[in-house]
């Protein structure tokens, strides 16, 4: 059974500044003072799990286990299935050796056969671990297609060429709330709150 949060302080285990403040607001209303792994000094444990929960299991585990606090983190990529499930776990280091986004997104398009299978999923993972080591994980997806040339210019990373299911903007086109409200992060904090903190 999923350990409830009752209130007092969380830390987000990143390092990231805008998730940071992004997951301290969804999470404020309800109790939590969120403070931040990089705020505590703590160091960023290396991404080594074979999965999206693995690694946010990790970093919020080692957050936890180093604060004596209980700790949040989040994992999240794109899922090719015709290229094997790339970049999945590695769609950040994807985009750095590549050379950014716009050059990762072009190598993927043109990595995908042609006349095949399109289809894609975002996922994300979120961990929420406690010192004495028990974690729970709460996984979202967003299902869609990838296409070609890029479209729009909100979002970040993948977006610009990936259309969920049933729409026909990418999430580069789609203004910020409207990803927000269907998207794999939305999915699995959506799950979060259902179980772990009664919303
Ligand atoms: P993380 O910070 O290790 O979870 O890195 C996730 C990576 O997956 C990001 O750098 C992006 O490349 C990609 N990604 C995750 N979520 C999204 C999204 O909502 N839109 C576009 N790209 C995403």
């Amino acid at each position: 059974m999923t350990r409830r949060f009752t209130g007092g302080r969380l830390v987000i285990a990143s390092h990231n500044a805008g998730k940071v403040r992004e997951i301290g607001q969804l999470l404020a209303p309800l109790g939590a003072q969120v403070v931040s792994a990089a705020e505590l000094g703590l160091p960023e444990p290396e991404e080594t799990g074979a999965s999206f929960a693995e690694n946010a299991a990790l970093k919020a585990r080692a957050a936890a286990l180093a604060s004596g606090l209980p700790a949040l983190a989040d994992d999240s990529g794109l899922v090719v299935p015709a290229l094997d499930g790339q970049p999945g776990i590695h769609s950040a280091r994807y985009a750095k050796e590549a050379g950014g986004f716009e050059a990762a997104m072009s190598k993927l398009w043109h990595s995908l056969p042609e006349a095949v299978d399109r289809s894609a999923h975002f996922i994300c993972a979120l961990a929420l671990a406690w010192p004495d080591g028990a974690c729970d994980i709460f996984e979202g997806r967003v299902d869609g297609q990838l296409t070609w040339p890029m479209r729009g210019c909100h979002g970040f990373g993948y977006d610009p060429i990936f259309i969920p299911l049933g729409y026909n903007q990418t999430f580069g086109e789609m203004a910020p709330e409207a990803k927000h409200a269907l998207s794999h992060r939305a999915d699995a904090f959506g799950k979060l709150m259902a179980s772990a903190f009664g919303k």
